[in-house]
């Protein structure tokens, strides 16, 4: 179809003629919005006299929760998070007053001008403490399958351990932002950079004290999104609505980057513990996995997060006897929330890390020993949760990556290499993904869309997908315009607006372009209905002889056509203008929610998901063990997206992704001192990759010849599963340090591997290995 169909924004984003919030032209009288945070991780707020801040020139509101409309009350699931403060702060950024005010220095003025008298009280900022309290944010979760505790007893051999995954910050270019305009009577016109319009729409709703219907969500793009500001837009568009509704006045509010590090919530960090038993084969028989995730102060997305974790703690491995519990702990922290992954990054990480110790364990080739376990023909096909996995991919892509990265000459090649060298070591991981598709709250799976064909034959097309830089619109535009068969560059998607789609779900869960795709056709076969409808009865009637069936019509190559009679035809911008003067409508909504899916989220069985994505990546590094840093010196990818939509975009979503995840397992690391305090709340002390970390050979493929007939155009979803593809990099620092005493003593291991963790445990290995050289 429209394979390689140019990036929308392209030159836009490179340009700087792509707009984003603060780019918009002022409206006249806007006025600039300001947070006070709290500086505490847990107090109670005694008192606190707003009277001098309020006095300052140029202020126009100084506001704390007493001045809220509506509800103060912004939780998007459980209603446990407040807008402002109350009488108590639970984490060091939580907005306590809201500031209007004609400048940015006159907010800071009226900030200096608030007094307030906190009294602390004890805080939780570390999930151990949290465990050894019990501060649970809800009912731990638990799927099983078998008994895998009598299967681990009953084993060969035998291994437990734990692992800690850490935070992560989004680190989206554009901060949260919001402009919000206030109209004729109660109504609210809010520009944000949310992943999720409808939901926007409806919490400033509810501050406000006001219908849905009274406020309008405009979303263009997002400079980057990665989950972050899937629910924690929500805040500053509510911020900036409550101002302007103060007022009279638009507000508009632009964190900045330190604030937004420090306010907003990142990866939920896990703890985890696991056993397992296996053959000598290597072949898991039994497993059992805990996993523990810091929530932070409230519950936001937490257990949809945790289910995910849980739903990917198998990654690609059959089980046959399998355990998963989950428990989201409270700490005194911004509310953790979406990251790319959702969870699975932190679930996969447990069994990669299990599986890599088997192989260890063994003396065995992990590659092989992965290949072994991987979900095959049934009775070996069925997941923990009930869910077969069809249509699955995993030995196909395993075949070909194995002979197109020259794994087994690079494994020996490494060893030599090791073999010969002290200071310096290399590694090699190859690890796979499985990745289900669908939002595991099944009634989320659900998109609309509404097209409209202009009489000049140029097509506008809406729906409920954010853009925020994946490329989202340009594969709806190329669906669009496959669709109706016309050239690309007569499509326009309009920016999402909540008036123009109503109740849509956030654009998240990797399935953008599947839900909202769809939806799109499904408004575009509805105008091509009436459409062939009146044409066939034109050109029956002009021909004579036979008539010309609606069914037989094509919209092709800009033409309309009866691929029965190819006489009869029209172009598609002439035949719009007949229609119109027949007065047929142009334009139709449309509305998608795929069938077949559901989950018994109690009984922890079910289909969650309507298919798997599945990729597999090798990695090889190089380990300097006296620094601990490392190079990543090969990347090779071969992943599956069915018939890409767009394959320069899907490969910008893979090589994205991985780079993504290589952050995660190698250089992010996100501290906080005793007392809450972020320690990490800028670039200079939180290091994600830059395009100088991507790794200099790194090799994409797309898997050819897998059509999914479930997805648009038999597509398949690919904005996260590439992010646990850099497991392999993890396990490659990991195999790198295994080889310093000789693949026989297990490194002590977390994620991420960062540069002091590498050169500290390179240390103890290679003092290890002296003494039992002695
Ligand atoms: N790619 C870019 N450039 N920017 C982003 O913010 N978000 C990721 C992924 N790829 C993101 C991205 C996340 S977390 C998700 S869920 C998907 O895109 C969402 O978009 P999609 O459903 O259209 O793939
Ligand atoms: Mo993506 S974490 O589902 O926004």
């Amino acid at each position: 179809m429209s394979a390689d169909l140019l990036h929308e924004s392209a030159i836009g984003h490179v340009t700087g003629g792509a707009v984003y919030i603060d780019d918009l032209p002022h409206p006249e009288h806007l006025l600039v919005g300001k947070i006070v945070c709290s500086p505490h991780a847990h107090a109670r707020i005694a008192s606190y006299d707003l009277a001098a801040a309020r006095a300052v020139p140029g202020v126009l509101a100084v506001l704390s929760a007493a001045d809220i409309p509506g509800a103060n009350q912004v939780g998007p699931v459980v209603h446990d998070e407040v807008l402002l403060a109350t009488d108590e702060v639970t984490f060091i950024g939580q907005a306590v007053f809201i500031i209007a005010a004609e400048t940015e220095d006159q907010c800071r003025t009226a900030e200096r001008a608030i007094r307030v008298t906190y009294e602390p009280l004890p805080a939780i900022v570390d999930l151990r403490s949290a465990m050894a309290t019990g501060a649970l944010l809800g009912p731990p979760r638990r799927i099983v399958n078998g008994d895998p505790v009598a299967a681990i007893r009953k084993a060969p051999h035998r291994l437990a351990g734990e692992l800690e995954t850490g935070a992560q910050e989004h680190w989206y270019l554009e901060t949260q932002a919001a402009l919000c305009t206030p109209g004729e009577g109660p109504r609210m016109n809010v520009f944000s950079s949310t992943q999720h319009p409808s939901e926007t729409q409806a919490l400033v709703a509810e501050v406000l004290g006001w219908p849905r219907n009274a406020v309008e969500v405009e979303v263009r793009r997002l400079g980057g999104g990665f989950g972050g500001k899937e629910t924690q837009a929500n805040h500053t568009a509510c911020w900036a609505a409550v101002l302007a509704h103060a007022t009279g006045r638009p507000v508009k509010i632009r964190l900045f980057r330190d604030d937004d590090m420090i306010m907003t919530g990142k990866r939920h960090r896990f703890l985890s513990h696991y056993e397992a038993g296996f053959d000598g084969d290597g072949l898991l028989l039994g497993v059992t996995i805990e996993l523990n995730s810091d929530g932070g102060a409230t519950t936001d997305l937490s257990f949809a997060i945790l289910e995910r974790a849980m739903l990917h703690a198998d990654n690609c491995y059959h089980v046959p006897a399998f355990s998963v519990t989950g428990s989201v702990w409270k700490t005194n922290l911004p509310s953790n929330t979406a990251f790319r992954g959702f969870g699975g990054p932190q679930g996969m990480a447990v069994i990669e890390t299990i599986v890599d110790r088997v192989a260890r364990e063994l003396g065995r080739d992990p590659a092989e020993v992965r290949r072994k376990n991987f979900y095959r023909e049934a009775p070996c096909a069925t997941t923990h949760y009930g869910q077969v996995v069809e249509d699955n991919h995993l030995s196909v892509i395993h075949d070909r990556i194995l002979a197109t990265s020259s794994y087994r000459e690079r494994r020996a090649a490494v060893a030599a290499f090791n073999a010969r060298h002290e200071f310096v070591k290399r590694g090699i991981a190859l690890t796979p993904v499985k990745f289900g598709i669908s939002f595991t709250t099944t009634f989320l799976n659900q998109a609309g869309a509404l097209v409209h064909i202009y009489t000049d034959g140029s097509v506008l097309v809406s729906h409920g997908g954010v853009e925020m830089g994946q490329g989202l619109y340009t594969k709806i535009r190329g669906i669009a315009a496959a669709e109706l068969g016309i050239d690309p560059a007569l499509v326009r998607v309009g920016a999402t607006n909540t008036a123009r789609v109503p109740n849509t779900s956030a654009t998240a869960a990797s399935s953008g372009a599947d839900l909202n795709g769809m939806a799109v056709k499904n408004a575009i076969d509805a105008i091509k209905a009436r459409m062939a409808d009146a044409l066939a009865g034109k050109f029956s009637q002009q021909a004579g002889g036979e008539a010309t069936r609606p069914v037989d019509l094509a919209f092709a190559g800009g033409m309309i056509t009866d691929g029965k009679h190819p006489d009869r035809s029209m172009t598609f911008g002439a035949a719009v203008q007949w229609l119109y003067l027949q007065r047929i409508s142009l334009s139709a909504a449309g509305f998608f929610s795929p069938e077949g899916i559901g989950w018994d989220r109690e009984a922890g069985r079910g289909r969650p998901f309507l298919y798997y994505a599945f990729g597999i990546a090798v990695s090889e590094v190089t380990i300097d063990l006296l620094t601990g840093a490392h190079t990543l010196d090969r990347v090779d990818i071969l992943h599956d997206v069915g018939d890409s939509l767009n394959p320069m975009i899907d490969r910008g979503q893979i090589e994205g992704g991985f780079v993504q995840g290589m952050g995660w397992v190698t250089t992010e690391e996100i501290l906080w001192d005793a007392r809450g305090t972020l320690l990490t709340h800028s670039p200079d002390t939180y290091k994600i990759p830059t395009a100088g970390d991507v790794p200099a050979d790194l090799r994409v493929a797309l898997l050819e010849g897998v059509p999914n007939p479930r997805v648009i155009r038999n597509s398949k979803a690919v904005g996260e599963p590439p992010f646990m593809l850099a497991l392999s990099v993890w396990l490659a620092i990991k195999d790198a340090l295994s080889a310093i005493a000789g693949h026989a003593v297990e490194p002590l291991f977390s994620l991420p591997a960062t540069r002091e963790r590498i050169v500290l445990e390179a240390e103890r290995l290679r003092t290890l290995a002296r003494s039992e050289r002695q």
